[in-house]
């Protein structure tokens, strides 16, 4: 059975619903040039061998350095490397300009920083659709445990925490009296918490995704802005946050700009100003819990640790 009338933008949102690590993958051209592109699609395949994978667009200018590849090098990237998978995620040449790394397996490069390596011997290539599939044997591998990965969740960047299910709770208490009184517990959970409250009411009154949110909220305080300047500020890599802004485009509430700039139309100021307000009351609704004085006292406290030194 194959599927009709495929809505690609529409599979790659059912994709993206399955979180995954960020790499960077490495080998060397045939003039012995560093050669890398950021991917997601890698995974482990076997361990008797140790094999791994990941898949190449057979659209990608290093397509054919990688598919005649002896060697390649996987770099699963940190929680702090967010540029350098925005930047490996640029297409073509003088990606390593600045980027500290030393030869691994046949010269692919190894990065100074990463949560984890593999240096690969390629095993096989595959055809798969419009990707080339490649597995490679692992010759070599490190990893840091000090080192959260990065992870790439519906085509944001985002970093793992533990479920706040595995902090027991029992009668509204916590089973760990240390970690009932820890900041950083307390000021993660109560986030989770309400974000997904919030998140839940802009999807059903709104049909507003919190990545698109976040760019309508973003947006709403600016006339016009780059691709590139509101890729960060959303954490969206620039291909992913195209889509997310051509689902706006399509809703006629974003529109394209002078000199490449994206802004709001004007039904999208209305949509951002009612997103807004909703905001303000879920936040106004929460607050309430506290006495009168605490919450200002409250947000001026969480931004001067902001400001604090890590
Ligand atoms: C988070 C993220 C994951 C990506 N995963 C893949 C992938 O698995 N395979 C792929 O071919 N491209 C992937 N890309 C896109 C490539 O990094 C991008 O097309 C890059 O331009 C390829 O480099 P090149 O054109 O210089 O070969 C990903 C991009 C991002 C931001």
């Amino acid at each position: 059975m194959t599927m009709r009338n495929l809505d690609v933008r529409d599979f790659r949102r059912a994709l993206a619903q399955f979180p995954t690590g960020v790499t960077v993958i490495t080998t060397l051209d045939g003039d012995s040039q560093p050669v890398g592109v950021t991917a997601s699609s890698f995974n482990s395949v076997s361990i008797d061998p140790p094999l791994i994978l990941w898949s190449i667009d057979k659209g990608a200018y290093s397509l054919e350095t990688f598919r005649t590849a002896e060697f390649f090098a996987v770099n699963v990237l940190g929680r702090d490397q967010v540029d350098i998978s925005n930047r490996f995620a640029s297409r073509g040449e003088d990606k390593f300009k600045g980027v500290e790394y030393s030869a691994g397996a046949g010269g692919s490069p190894v990065l100074q920083d990463y949560a984890a390596q593999f240096e690969c011997k390629t095993w096989a290539v595959y055809e798969g659709g419009d990707h080339l599939i490649l597995v490679g044997e692992v010759l070599d591998y490190r990893y840091q445990d000090i080192q959260h990965p990065l992870v790439f969740a519906r085509g944001s960047y985002a970093v793992s925490a533990s479920h706040p299910s595995m902090v027991k709770l029992a009668n509204g208490e916590h089973s760990s009296e240390f970690i009932g009184d820890y900041l950083l517990y307390l000021l993660r959970e109560t986030y989770s918490r309400h974000s997904d409250g919030f998140y839940k009411i802009l999807q059903h009154e709104c049909g507003v995704s919190p990545e698109q949110w976040r760019v309508l909220a973003v947006l709403a305080d600016n006339s016009g802005m780059q691709v590139a300047e509101l890729s960060p500020l959303v954490m969206q890599p620039e291909v992913a946050l195209e889509e997310t802004l051509s689902w706006l485009l399509d809703q006629g509430v974003v529109q394209r700009l002078e000199a490449g700039q994206v802004g709001l139309t004007e039904e999208g100021k209305l949509l951002a100003e009612r997103l807004v307000n909703m905001a303000k009351i879920h936040e106004a609704n929460l607050l309430r819990a506290l006495p009168d004085d605490q919450a200002e006292l409250l947000k001026n406290s969480l931004r001067s640790l902001l400001q604090a030194n890590g």
